[in-house]
């Protein structure tokens, strides 16, 4: 039997001995355990898990494909609501506009979404960050938006969003307060899902400020499941993003929690920021995948405070990375060139990819290893190999097929994601391409073999 079918049958078997714990210890009865996929999550609710990885075809890769690539962690947890089957896109209100929001910049962002052509390259969520409600619960302890600011309600802007096909998410927190300290949600939990429900919210991100010191105990924070089953409760689907900073290392225990999982601090618009946070979140690879995601953060792509070449390496990396792809910038007065690097299909395509293995750093050479090769599996038996020059001068980035687990007489067709144009002739061995000063040359790999028996 070869590698990649151990490593799914593996798989299967944690599903199975956690299926079968679970309809044994009490938490859940499952009517459907004939079933060879079933399986009960944590909620005791017994649905199909989503399905595993497709394995490579093993014609092209090499024996140390699989651990290259390695993706057993994933699978062992999930939440399993049916969303998050690729990492959610949208966009975000913090990086740009931190708590300047009101209900015209996120009726006009919806508006702009649309008149832009994002929208229909998948950024559909329309993520109210913090800050929009009032500083106090009203007399019945309920969450109250701010009058002044969003002085129509939240419904009516989850209409207005809806109306236009786009989803809306909004924000609160696993502590006393948020942030921002408007009121937080621990002990409320009921209530503010439900509300969050009854104004037609799609999607929840849940923050960590003020959350207690005795729930953070043992690597794991318990005040994130209660809103899980808060949300669940209410019969709305809601997405459920878990924000807590990769404090208690989630990835170990938010797959049966949340969606997705911020593994870090957060971002800022920086070259050193976007670097360090890449680098983090490249730990926890082997734990994301379809229905449960990393989180590095959300882009900064356009705020102005990065070249075009790292904005294009920071948006390359999310995507290869499979994070959620969740812009940060006023798309009310999108330039050209950031349209040009968020507006990317083929680049959107390597983050929405059926696979959902999430890429990795799996090469380093040069100063500080500043030459660096990203790349990451994808479905049809195809790599998706990133060249990223992190080094102060420009460099010639050459990746070896051992690198990527391939053998080394495998021919490769190339296509550049970038200059959107197949290179001429097919590489065998290696490839190397010159990329400017913390620029990132990205590319698809297919192999010949493979791509005459495609899928
Ligand atoms: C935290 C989160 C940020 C943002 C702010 C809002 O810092 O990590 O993403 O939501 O709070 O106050």
């Amino acid at each position: 039997m070869d590698k990649d079918n151990k490593v799914i049958e593996s798989d299967l078997a944690v599903l199975w001995r956690r299926r079968n714990e679970e309809t044994t210890n009490g938490e859940g009865f499952c009517p459907s355990a004939a079933l060879p996929l079933s399986f009960c999550n944590f909620c005791g609710n017994c649905r199909r898990v989503v399905p595993l990885h497709e394995p490579f075809d093993k014609s092209t890769s090499s024996r140390s494909f699989s651990s290259i690539f390695d993706n057993s962690k994933y699978g062992i947890l999930q939440l399993n609501n049916g969303l998050a089957r690729t990492p959610q896109m949208g966009w975000n209100s913090w990086n740009f506009f931190a708590c300047n929001i009101n209900e015209t910049v996120i009726k006009e962002t919806a508006d702009a979404l649309v008149s832009t052509g994002l929208a229909d390259l998948g950024y559909a969520y329309v993520n109210i960050d913090d800050c929009w409600s009032s500083l106090e619960r009203d007399s019945k302890g309920q969450l109250v938006p701010d009058p002044k600011t969003f002085p129509s309600g939240i419904k009516a802007l989850a209409d207005y969003v809806h109306a236009k096909g786009l989803k809306l998410g909004i924000y609160s927190d696993a502590g006393i307060f948020t942030c921002q300290v408007r009121p937080g949600s621990i002990y409320h939990e009921r209530d503010d899902a439900e509300l969050f429900a009854s104004w037609g919210v799609d999607y929840l991100k849940y923050d960590n400020c003020y959350n207690l010191a005795s729930n953070q105990k043992n690597g794991y924070s318990s005040s994130y499941p209660p809103m899980r089953n808060a949300l669940n409760a209410t019969g709305r689907t809601i997405f459920y993003s878990l924000c807590e900073w990769g404090v208690d290392d989630p990835a170990l225990w938010a797959g049966k929690v949340g969606n997705s999982w911020r593994t870090t601090d957060d971002i800022n618009d920086s070259w050193a920021s976007m670097t360090t946070i890449a680098d983090l979140n490249d730990k926890w690879a082997a734990y994301a995948g379809p229905g449960g995601w990393n989180d590095p953060d959300m882009l900064e792509v356009g705020n102005g405070g990065m070249t075009l070449e790292e904005y294009s390496a920071h948006f390359s990396i999310w995507a290869l990375m499979k994070a959620p792809l969740l812009v940060g910038c006023d798309v009310r007065n999108i330039t050209a060139e950031t349209f040009e690097i968020i507006g990317n299909k083929e680049v959107i395509d390597i983050n929405q990819d059926s696979l959902g293995i999430q890429g990795r750093k799996v090469h380093v050479s040069g100063k500080d290893g500043c030459r660096q090769v990203w790349a990451g599996p994808l479905s049809g038996h195809r790599l998706v190999v990133a060249l990223w020059n992190r080094c102060s001068k420009a460099a010639t980035i050459t990746v070896g097929w051992e690198v990527l687990g391939l053998e080394s007489s495998m021919s490769v067709s190339i296509r550049d994601l970038w200059k959107h144009e197949d290179l001429s002739g097919d590489a065998v061995a290696s490839f190397g391409s010159l990329v400017a000063s913390h620029d990132c040359g990205m590319y698809i790999f297919t192999p010949v073999s493979a791509s005459r028996s495609a899928v």
